[in-house]
């Protein structure tokens, strides 16, 4: 049955998050590991499978050449990822991710859904909040709105607080993007003021620099430049982040990689140690880089530093403590602790999604536009339309003329950007508008239109106003897919689903049967003397036979035996049971019998529990 529940999702560069409203609160679904948030990661298997989340991160260092992170930096360009043939584009993986978060999100409710609210950086220009909503689309899923994170993060924080009055900084400093916004919340009413950012500006940048400092440093000490090493890189890349994170809490942290890769003189390890100091020399640059879009916001928004009354941190790198000392000396006071970092943008995306529904009716959201809007005119020039943090929807009209005599036709060319030169701004899309009746320059009026919906996402038309002929044009984007590409992979993506719930359960069975294997091994441990011997040979044979299959991974064996293995192993608790009653047996529960795959965030899987997976 499918539902018209509207659920929230922060597609994040490195993490993603769902959130659903019950009854008047936000809520976070647990995927279906168990875990609060999920790894933005999609890998491929030599198979062909497709492992997303936890599962594809995990398996990254073995398989660096298949594994796609940090897909939302190329979002809105014509970057491409080509694997075994096959070219993928950044919408394509998005919608991957939001396949698997949709499917995790079914199974916890038990329903279909098919319509979300997805988040982006405030400071996502046109072409990328497009291919967010495209992503969406692939997915299956009704994009109703597309809402922008920082705006998300302050809904989150007021939901509770709607009689209080105050301006407050959203600092959103994630795993890729920078973005902030000021709001004036008041009675209800969340008004952004200005917004700025920049879109590569994130933890992948701190863990970058940590890699290429571990490459400088084994390159000093053995010579060996490892920066073509793929495999040696990935594993750089995983101890980095890991680095970094000891170091928002610790001094120093060591850093042990042994055969990172070999010479003629044997293996070659890097052992080190970072400290905090070290570190925060390192990334210093990208600390102060966050300091220009600050004062750019500030200044937008008319306000100074001491008329913040709350500065609320979001995003996993605002862990970071060189990044907590800089604001707070920047606006002399503590940042606000209330809402989590990791969830609150997916939890305002909820409530905007009660909003829409009109299940929240004391609540209006007013956002802007991040970037001006604008067409290119004589000399390359960049002629704004739109002004940045213009509150939308809005729609502006500007009159244009040729530029030569007898001029039948010109062509508009749609940009975003603050750049006064049209080339160094973000082009959109270029149209020819045709057919104007010929007239000296300067004579003929071409209105140019620009429409900006809630989205964010512009529409633009022109028109020949002098000659009474009317020209509308749906532009062509400079980048991203066409309607027809979008709708071609999302009848893909529909029939993939399908196989990935075959997959989904083969990973089940799996991690049920290594569980099982562990469960058997330990009960034969600690009880087996105290049983009749048949009875503990009889579960060592399916043992045996469970972990043929589990190496030659066969998926309907290893169902099929760990079906018998669980049998013999009740006999065998039944048999430790009723021999001798002073030894308990361990009772079996869903924790025990199943493994439990620690999340990023260390929860404990409930996933793995099959009966409450939903594969409708
Ligand atoms: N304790 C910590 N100290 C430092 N960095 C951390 C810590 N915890 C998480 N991070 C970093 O935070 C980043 C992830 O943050 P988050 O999940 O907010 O990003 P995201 O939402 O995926 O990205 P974006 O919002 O840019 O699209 C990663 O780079 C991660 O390494
Ligand atoms: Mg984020």
């Amino acid at each position: 049955m499918s539902s018209d529940r509207i659920i929230g999702i922060d597609l994040g560069t490195t993490n993603s998050c769902v959130a659903i409203m019950e009854v008047g609160k936000p809520v976070i679904i647990e995927n279906f590991e168990g875990a609060r948030t999920t790894p933005s990661v999609v890998a491929f298997t030599r198979a062909g499978e497709r492992l997303v989340g936890q599962v594809g991160k995990r398996q990254a260092v073995t398989n660096p050449a298949r594994t796609i992170q940090s897909i939302k930096r190329e979002m809105g360009t014509n970057y491409r990822v080509t694997i075994d043939g096959a070219s993928h584009s950044p919408e394509q993986i998005s919608a991957m991710i939001l396949q698997k978060l949709k499917a995790d999100t079914e199974a916890y409710l038990g329903e279909k859904i098919s319509r979300a609210v997805i988040t982006v950086p405030a400071y996502f220009n046109d072409s990328q909040r497009q291919a967010t909503r495209d992503a969406g689309q692939i997915a299956g899923l009704d994009v109703l709105r597309i809402i922008n994170e920082p705006t998300a993060s302050a809904l989150a924080y007021g939901l509770n607080r709607l009689d209080e009055h105050a301006t407050v900084l959203i600092f959103d400093l994630g795993g890729g993007t920078f973005d902030v916004s000021i709001l004036e919340i008041t009675d209800g009413v969340f008004e952004v003021k200005a917004t700025s950012g920049n879109n590569r500006l994130g933890g992948d940048d701190f863990d970058q620099s940590i890699i290429d400092w571990m490459v400088s440093e084994f390159n000093a000490s053995t010579g060996i430049d490892l920066s073509d090493d793929l495999m040696a890189i990935q594993r750089l890349k995983e101890t980095a982040e890991k680095t970094k994170i000891e170091l928002s809490t610790a001094m120093s942290s060591e850093i042990h990689l042994p055969f990172l890769t070999a010479d003629d003189g044997g293996p070659k390890h890097l052992e080190t140690v970072l400290s905090r100091t070290k570190f925060n020399e390192l990334t210093a640059h990208l600390v102060e880089a966050t300091l220009d879009p600050l004062r750019q916001a500030l200044d937008d928004a008319g306000l100074h530093n001491d008329k913040i009354d709350h500065i609320i941190l979001v995003g996993g790198s605002t862990r970071i403590p060189a990044v907590q000392d800089t604001i707070r000396r920047y606006f002399g006071k503590e940042p606000s602790k209330s809402v989590n970092p990791d969830e609150a943008v997916a939890l305002g995306a909820a409530i905007q999604a009660s909003i829409l529904a009109g299940d929240v009716q004391d609540v209006l959201l007013l956002d802007v536009i991040p970037l001006s809007l604008g067409i290119e005119t004589a000399g390359g020039l960049f002629t704004r339309v739109i002004e940045r943090n213009t509150t939308i929807p809005t729609s502006g009209t500007m009159p244009f003329t040729t530029t030569e005599d007898g001029q039948t036709s010109v062509e508009v060319h749609v940009l975003q950007g603050e750049r006064e030169i049209a080339a160094h701004n973000k082009s959109l899309a270029k149209f020819h508008l045709a057919g104007i009746p010929a007239a000296p320059r300067g004579v003929p009026k071409i209105e140019v239109t620009f429409d900006i919906d809630a989205d964010g996402i512009v529409h633009c038309s022109a028109r020949d106003y002098g000659s009474g002929i009317k020209h509308s044009v749906t532009i062509q984007r400079s980048t991203g897919l066409s309607p027809e590409e979008v709708e071609v992979f999302q009848k893909e993506a529909a029939e993939f689903a399908d196989a990935d719930k075959v997959l989904r359960e083969q990973i089940t069975n799996r991690v049920h049967a290594e569980a099982l294997c562990a469960e058997a091994e330990r009960t034969v441990q600690k009880y087996g003397e105290r049983v009749e011997k048949s009875f503990v040979d009889k579960v060592m044979r399916a043992l045996d036979l469970v972990k043929e299959a589990l190496a030659s991974d066969n998926p309907d064996e290893i169902k099929q035996l760990s079906a018998g293995l669980d049998v013999s192993l009740l006999d065998l608790g039944r048999a430790i049971h009723s021999g001798n009653r002073s030894v308990q047996p361990k009772k079996k529960t869903v924790e025990d019998s199943q493994p439990i795959e620690l999340g990023e965030s260390g929860q404990q899987a409930k996933g793995s529990n099959k009966e409450t997976a939903n594969f409708d």
